[in-house]
């Protein structure tokens, strides 16, 4: 083959590479589409109560500390019940320490933050007026 043959070649397995890869975009653009593969899960904060909504999250994320049976880990602070919670609230403390944005100590203790959507809860019914729900 001579040179000018040989590049010619070249631009044509090129073209065809640009094609095959054109096509492939294509075709994957329209599968995620059709079938969408990630699925992000919404944050419901439409129906945030105490009873249901902030007990679970600080009954999974803080009560083994701050619950009744284990207070020697939590430092004598309570948030087991809304009438112990109400202190951390009013103080700012129970927002600024999951926050962790240096204005309390950052909770859960030697953790990491708690995820997006249970900040966005808590922070909606502290926002609510905190109330007995
Ligand atoms: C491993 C035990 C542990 C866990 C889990 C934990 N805490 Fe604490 N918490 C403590 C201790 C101990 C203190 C006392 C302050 C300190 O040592 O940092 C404290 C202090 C606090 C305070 C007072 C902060 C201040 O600056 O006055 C708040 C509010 C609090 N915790 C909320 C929470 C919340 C909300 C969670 C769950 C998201 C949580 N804690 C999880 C151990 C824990």
């Amino acid at each position: 083959m001579g040179i000018h043959n040989k590049m010619k070649f070249i631009k044509y397995i090129f073209l065809i590479g640009m094609v095959l890869f054109l096509f492939n975009a294509c075709y994957y653009d329209k599968k995620d589409q059709v079938y969408p593969q990630v699925v992000v899960a919404a944050c419901d904060t439409a129906n945030v109560s105490y009873s249901v909504t902030v007990t679970n999250i600080l009954n999974a994320n803080c009560n083994n500390c701050h619950g009744a049976s284990a207070n020697s880990l939590g430092a004598g602070i309570f948030l087991n019940s809304y009438a112990s919670v109400q202190p951390y609230i009013s103080s700012g403390r129970l927002v600024n320490s999951i926050l962790q944005n240096g204005s309390a100590s950052s909770m859960p203790k030697n953790a990491a933050k708690l995820d997006v959507c249970s900040i966005n809860k808590i922070i909606l019914w502290v926002n609510k007026g905190a109330i007995n729900n």
